[in-house]
Parts: structure tokens; C-alpha cells; sequence
């Protein structure tokens, strides 16, 4: 019977309304009352089958609970939707007052950072960067270098050789003689480079960074090379530190001085400190006037030109800068070194 049927499709409609707990729930319910094949589409479809007496007063109840359906339908909707959006609300709440996420923004490696500080520094004063092979032959790195095979020159720096008599360049000086045969003079280079040696301490690495630097014209005199030296230091470090130049011996330069600079992490007074040992002293660079012979084997005429070369230990400049007491942490490949705010 219509009538009877009627009043249980409201309550059971009423009921599964109620418990409809979201959007897509309310939806189920509206498409098992409503939908193609709903109770309510039904009902309504089967009202042709009404003894005509009846059909028309079942039509408006039928119609009005179809109202009211959609009503009650809209409704809830609402409400759902209403509740749903303050959920959101509550879980996507930024608390702007929170501490931000600390950014680690990856930043140069120290011995990079300092090689383009000092290229950038010896650019200004006019210098151009020059470049040189890390394989390097015998004749570059030593013989040209007034470093005969027979000289104890060579035992200062331990060579690691290869099979085929080729060698990795002990220091970045082989450049001074490519750079003079390739550009003649006058000229004023810097070649930052990798050079490798059999040394292995909390001073010395098997590989390390050197920059060469070579300045050749006529006249030059001994105190331009102090002098360069000092503008350098003084605006890597950007301020006065104390260093002093040490009377020193190279087959390459003469007179020839290595630059000490006061040990930034005891300034001499901890006999068991790491970086200087206590002497209070830290050697980051090598220099002198060029010897003839070496000017001569860049084929420029000793007699017309002279001048000055100097090799940095970049790497030793960067531990004093950043105060890293031990050279080998420079290239453990501790990723602390790669990030900014280093
Ligand atoms: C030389 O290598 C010369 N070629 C420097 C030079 C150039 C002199 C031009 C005259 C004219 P020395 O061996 O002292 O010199 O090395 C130069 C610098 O490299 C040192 O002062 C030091 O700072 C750095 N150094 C040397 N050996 C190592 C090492 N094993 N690890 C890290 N740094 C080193
Ligand atoms: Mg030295």
C-alpha cells in the first residue's frame, strides 16, 4: 500500500540521512532514494498502477516527500560541507609563529672559496689567470725549473712518477715556464692548480692547491714582490695579521724568502698546537726573483727582463681563515664544509 509505504520510506530516508557522515555518504543516500532505480523513484513510477481514486491524493504526498527529499537533502549538504571546510581549516592551519626550517643552502668548498678570494684579489692588482697540466713532464716541472736530475733539489718534494716517466706536478711553478713560452713578456699570471706530493700530516696532504704567480717585466724590484704580498694578505684576511718573510732556498728564484703567517689558533702559545707546533708560525707561500736560467728556458732574454714568482698553499690559507686545524679534514669529504653559513 502507497500510504504505508510512504511513511517507511521517510523514516528509513531519515535515518540513513542522519547517518550519513560525509558528502559522498549523503550522495549514496540520495541515489538510493532518489537515484534511477531509488525506493522514491518507484514509488512514484508505480502511482500509474493506482486505482484511479487513489492516485491523485498518493500523487501529492508523493510529491511532497519528494520536496521535502530534496530539502532535507540540500540541508545536510550544507552542513556536511560546512563541517568538512572547518576540518581543513583546522589541519592546514599555519602557525606563522613557528620557528622557520633551517635552509642548507649548499655553499663552495672552503679551498674554493679561497682560491677565487685570492684570484680575484691578484686580478685586481693585474694579474690573469693562467692553466697547466697536473700530468706533467719531468722537463716542466723540474729540469726547467734549474732543477737538473742530479740536484738535491728534488728530494724536497716527493715526486709520485708514473710507468711511462711522466709525473703529477709537485707544484703549480711548471706553469711559469708554459705560461712564458705561450705569452712571452712582459707578462703577470696566476695559475691556481692541484699539486701532488708524498706528504701526509695535519699540515700537508698527498694533494693540495698551490697558486702560482708570476709577474715579468724590466726593472723589477724585490720589494714589489713584499709588497704584492702584503695587498694580498691584508685583503684575504681583512686585517692585519702578523707574518714575515723568511730567508728560504729554491733552485727557481733567487733570493728566494717562504711567507709565514702568525698561527691563527694558538698564536704561538700552545707547544702542542696542531696547526704550527708551537712555533707560533704557519708557511703558506714560497717566493723569490726568478733565477736567469728560468727565464732563459721561457726563451725570454734574461738581460732585458727579470721579476718575481710566488706559489701559495691555498689550503693552508684556508685553514687559517676558517680556523680548521687539520689540513686532511679539508678533503675527508665532510659535506659540513659544502654548506652555507659554513
Ligand atoms: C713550492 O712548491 C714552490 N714551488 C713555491 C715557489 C713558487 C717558490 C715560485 C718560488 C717561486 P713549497 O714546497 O714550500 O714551495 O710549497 C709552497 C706552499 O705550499 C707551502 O708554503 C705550503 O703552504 C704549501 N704546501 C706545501 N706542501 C704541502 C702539503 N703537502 N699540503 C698542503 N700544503 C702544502
Ligand atoms: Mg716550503
Amino acid at each position: 500500500m502507497p500510504s504505508l509505504n510512504i511513511a517507511e520510506v521517510r523514516e528509513n530516508f531519515k535515518n540513513s540521512l542522519a547517518s550519513a557522515k560525509n558528502i559522498q555518504e549523503l550522495e549514496e543516500v540520495r541515489i538510493k532514494y532518489s537515484g534511477k532505480k531509488g525506493e522514491l523513484t518507484l514509488l512514484l513510477r508505480s502511482l500509474g498502477n493506482l486505482p484511479k481514486d487513489e492516485r491523485k491524493e498518493a500523487g501529492i504526498k508523493l510529491n511532497e516527500l519528494r520536496d521535502e527529499f530534496e530539502k532535507d537533502i540540500e540541508l545536510t549538504s550544507k552542513k556536511l560541507r560546512d563541517s568538512e571546510n572547518e576540518q581543513l581549516e583546522i589541519n592546514e592551519r599555519i602557525d606563522v609563529t613557528l620557528p622557520a626550517k633551517n635552509n642548507l643552502n649548499g655553499t663552495f668548498h672552503p679551498v674554493v672559496q679561497t682560491m677565487h678570494e685570492i684570484a680575484n684579489i691578484m686580478q685586481g692588482l693585474g694579474y690573469s689567470v693562467a692553466t697547466g697540466p697536473e700530468l706533467e713532464e719531468d722537463f716542466y716541472n723540474f729540469e726547467a725549473l734549474n732543477i737538473p736530475k742530479w740536484h738535491p733539489a728534488r728530494d724536497m718534494q716527493d715526486t709520485f712518477y708514473l710507468p711511462d716517466g711522466k709525473l703529477l706536478r709537485t707544484h703549480t711553478s711548471p706553469v711559469q715556464v708554459h705560461a712564458m713560452l705561450e705569452f712571452g713578456a712582459p707578462l703577470r699570471i696566476i695559475c691556481p692548480g692541484k699539486v701532488y706530493r708524498r706528504d701526509n700530516d695535519t699540515t700537508h696532504s698527498p694533494m693540495f692547491n698551490q697558486m702560482e704567480g708570476l709577474l715579468i717585466d724590466k726593472d723589477v724590484p724585490f720589494s714589489v714582490l713584499k709588497g704584492t704580498m702584503s695587498e694580498m694578505l691584508n685583503a684575504f684576511f681583512g686585517r692585519k695579521l702578523n707574518y714575515r718573510f723568511r730567508a728560504s732556498y729554491f733552485p727557481f728564484t733567487e733570493p728566494s724568502m717562504e711567507l709565514d703567517i702568525e698561527c691563527v689558533k694558538c698564536s704561538g702559545h700552545d707547544e702542542n698546537c696542531r696547526v704550527c707546533h708551537g712555533t707560533g708560525w704557519l708557511e703558506v707561500a714560497g717566493m723569490g726573483m726568478v733565477h736567469p736560467n728560468v727565464i732563459r728556458a721561457g726563451k725570454i732574454d734574461p738581460e732585458i727582463y727579470n721579476g718575481f714568482a710566488f706559489g701559495i698553499g691555498l689550503d693552508r690559507m684556508a685553514m687559517l681563515k676558517y680556523g680548521i686545524n687539520d689540513l686532511r679534514l679539508l678533503f675527508d669529504g665532510d659535506v659540513s664544509f659544502l654548506l652555507s653559513g659554513f
